[in-house]
């Protein structure tokens, strides 16, 4: 019976082969590696090739969770896709994803939360869950922030990776079960981190192309300053609503942003740097994949045990940010639950 609970089953993840050092971005832009490291934590990232599509990582993530689940495609109801950097700005990447992987039975669509969209995702696929109107829900989140970063812009080059996850929601464990969400959005301060071109206001022309509008844009200083503030507030929400203590978080996994972010909200929520999820050294900042490429990582470094609770926290353009709660029930151990 589809019912009153969710579970993330089987989790899967993509990484493009490709890597971007730290040194490398030296030879394209004025840093250094001492640079980067000390104010991002980051060391690498990974990068898609040319004809390497955020349609195609999600859909290789997705491949994984279904194997990993020994479900067969078609038995696919929905899949939701989080990105902000879709193959297209219509049809949506959710409908590419559902033609590559041979859903054929499965609505599909997009949402566009930045780096929230995780967690945005997981909150949509609870509610189709617990509403029983489906059983077998895929959520994608996929980037190739590559084809929108300036890697003439030393503010923002430095921080992207590429990269995919998905996770196949159902309505019975064992797995991840999706408890306490807090989300929340402030649209006022949308221009701190945004991409100007190619929308309907500025649609693309030779003049918006030569003035680099088609690469985001981000106020750093500002975004760090609500960043810290909003996932704290968002985090501290959720533990209050799921009436734990921050005792009882076995692992924070927060979005991969930036180590110095990471580490501030760890300290505001009292959680202890061994209980923190941080991938950003390898991944660099993959916007919505980067909370699954996290909860991949301890759970094939078998870290997580039968009833830890895991605090999922996120931050991104909007602004946009939200929290939620998974509980562990049964083992979960390398993206599989049993
Ligand atoms: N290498 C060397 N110097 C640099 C670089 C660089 N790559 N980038 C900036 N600088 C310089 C600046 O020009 C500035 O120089 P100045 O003092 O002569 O003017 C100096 O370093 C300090 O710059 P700040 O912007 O103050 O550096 P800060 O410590 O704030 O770090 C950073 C910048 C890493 C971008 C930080 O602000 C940050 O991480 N912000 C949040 C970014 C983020 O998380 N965005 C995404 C969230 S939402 C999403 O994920 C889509």
């Amino acid at each position: 019976m589809t019912g009153k609970k969710a579970y993330i089953s089987t989790l899967g993840t993509y990484l493009p082969k490709k890597i971007l050092t730290n040194q490398d971005l030296e030879k394209l832009v004025d840093t250094s590696d001492e640079w980067i490291l000390l104010r991002t934590g980051m060391k690498e990232r990974h990068i898609a090739d040319e004809g390497e599509y955020t349609s195609d990582m999600g859909a290789k993530a997705a491949k994984i969770a279904l194997e990993r689940a020994k479900l067969d495609p078609s038995d696919v109801d929905l899949i939701i896709v989080a990105t902000l950097s879709p193959d297209y700005t219509f049809p949506s990447t959710a409908c590419l994803i559902q033609a590559q992987i041979g859903a054929k039975n499965a609505a599909a669509f997009d949402i566009q939360a930045a780096c929230t969209g995780m967690i945005y995702a997981l909150s949509i696929g609870k509610s189709f869950i617990l509403s029983g109107m489906y059983k077998n829900i895929l959520i994608v989140a996929s980037e190739k922030l590559s084809s929108i970063t300036d890697y003439k812009d030393r503010n923002t080059c430095i921080l992207f990776g590429d990269g995919a996850a998905a996770c196949l929601i159902r309505g019975e464990g064992p797995g991840l079960e999706i408890g306490t969400i807090s989300l929340g959005a402030d649209g006022g301060q949308s221009g701190l981190l945004y991409l100007p071109g190619g929308g309907c206001r500025n649609p693309a022309t030779t003049e918006t192309v030569n003035e680099r509008m088609h690469y985001l844009k981000m106020d750093g200083k500002e975004v760090f300053r609500h960043a810290v503030r909003r996932m704290e507030l968002a985090a501290v929400s959720c533990i209050n609503d799921a009436k734990l203590d921050p005792l009882d978080i076995a692992y924070l996994v927060p979005h991969q942003a930036n180590t110095r972010i990471i580490d501030a909200i760890a300290k505001r929520c009292q959680i202890p740097q061994e209980r923190v999820v941080n991938v950003v050294k390898h991944y660099g900042n993959t916007s919505a994949s980067s909370i699954g490429l996290a909860l991949e990582q301890i759970s094939v470094e078998h870290k997580i045990k039968n009833k830890d609770n895991l605090l999922l926290v996120a931050f991104g353009a909007g602004l946009t940010w939200g929290s939620l709660i998974l509980t562990v029930e049964g083992d979960f151990k390398n993206g599989t639950s049993s």
